[in-house]
């Protein structure tokens, strides 16, 4: 019996995985513990913390969901709608100029999350030398989970303001490249809202092909952004070994539906194929059908991205007011902004959190967050002009 093990007393002996315990709880977990309180409280709270859209989903997607509605449901397969892999892969084409075969290079996901998840099961060998996933802090904490789960180990490397919150690439230690299986990107990036030139891009598939791993690209908010549209992994395809997972969740605000994608080559995709049945982790045929009207569509996109620039503009006049530093990049639905004073991330997030405003403090994200905070814009545009108000006070 492991000594750690103070589980199940209801059925003992029987011991929780040692990796659910490595990665505690979710940390967003604590932020609606916190709310519950104040809104019991009657604090009116307006709540920036957790990144779950709250746009309208367009009503032709809605539609196409009710009109997909059999009388009879059936499992839907692993691999997906034919229909749906070639919106994919047209969308791709459209929107990066690049070729994918709909049949062979594409798995439709059920939303990208558990993709994201359950990479590390199928590319990393837990008895193997190179077994290493590295990911990057302040960051989504999904690789890293999935990661230990597989019983891999994980790296993870600092995203530093001084280089733009990109991986210094020439500076990591060419033993990491060599144990590492899959190093995952994620631009724009969540928190920091950072992009990556494309140049970075290639150098890290050139790096991926030269000391054989897989370079996962994570661009959930590759739809979202505010100068340029942002480049993607895909486009440097060629120079590298790199699987992309996308999403519908912000880019058409789907959050809910569960429908994604991972483009990669036709070997890792096949392995992907082989093992998503046993997991069940296909999106419902109807949310499939919806996710085909959404993929062809840009002009819900182009009002969803008004809407977020709606949103930062009601807030980013009154920072900059108060003296609150931009530190992140042009891109996403999060401001990641530097905590002004001498309070730490979780002080000043406790702070608001009393004035009604819930926000991540940075070191939701990993230790390299502190010093930084994090505002989902996710309200509608009048609370932010509310949370602008009381930010006016509060600053
Ligand atoms: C960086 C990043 N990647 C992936 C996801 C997963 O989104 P979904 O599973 O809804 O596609 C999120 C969600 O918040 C995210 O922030």
């Amino acid at each position: 019996m492991h000594a750690s093990s103070a589980f199940l007393d209801s059925v003992p002996g029987v011991q929780l995985s040692p990796a659910l315990a490595a990665t505690g709880a979710y940390p967003f977990v604590k932020l609606e513990q916190a709310k519950r309180r104040l809104a019991a409280a009657g604090v009116d709270l307006i709540d920036f913390g957790k990144g779950d859209p709250r746009e309208p989903t367009d009503p032709m997607i809605r539609r196409a969901l009710a009109e997909s509605l059999t009388e009879i449901s059936t499992y839907p397969l692993a691999e997906g709608l034919p229909e749906l892999r070639s919106a994919v892969a047209a969308w791709c084409a459209r929107r990066f100029g690049v070729g994918l075969d709909s049949d062979t290079e594409i798995v439709p996901t059920y939303g990208s999350k558990e993709a994201i998840f359950l990479l590390a099961q199928i590319v990393v060998d837990r008895e193997s030398e190179k077994r290493l996933v590295v990911t990057t802090q302040p960051g989504y904490p999904v690789p890293d989970r999935g990661a230990t789960f597989a019983g891999a180990d994980v790296e993870r490397l600092p995203l530093l303001e001084e280089h733009g919150f990109l991986i210094d690439l020439d500076t990591v230690p060419e033993e990491t490249w060599e144990r590492a299986a899959i190093v995952w990107l994620n631009y724009p990036n969540n928190p920091t809202g950072a992009v990556a030139p494309v140049e970075f891009l290639r150098r890290a598939a050139e790096l991926s092909r030269e000391y054989e791993f897989l370079l996962a690209s994570d661009e959930a908010y590759s739809e979202l952004w505010f100068d340029a549209p942002p480049h993607s992994a895909l486009e440097v395809r060629e120079e590298g070994n790199v699987a992309v997972f996308n999403t519908l969740s912000k880019r058409s605000s789907m959050t809910g539906y569960r429908s994604g994608f991972v483009a990669a080559d036709a070997e890792l995709i096949a392995a992907l194929k082989q093992y998503r049945p046993s997991v069940g982790t296909a999106p419902q045929e109807f949310v499939q059908r919806a996710s085909i009207v959404a993929w062809n569509d840009e002009e819900h996109v182009e009002r969803t991205r008004d809407a977020y620039r709606r949103k930062r503009e009601a807030l980013l006049p009154t920072l900059a007011r108060r003296g609150v530093r931009v530190a992140g990049g042009g891109a996403t639905m999060f401001l990641w902004l530097e905590v002004p004073g001498a309070e730490s991330s979780e002080e000043f997030a406790a702070r608001l959190l009393e004035h009604g405003l819930i926000v991540s403090p940075g070191t939701f994200f990993g230790p390299a967050g502190e010093g930084y905070w994090r505002v989902a814009l996710v309200p509608t545009e009048a609370e932010c002009r509310r949370a602008a108000e009381i930010l006016e006070q509060v600053l």
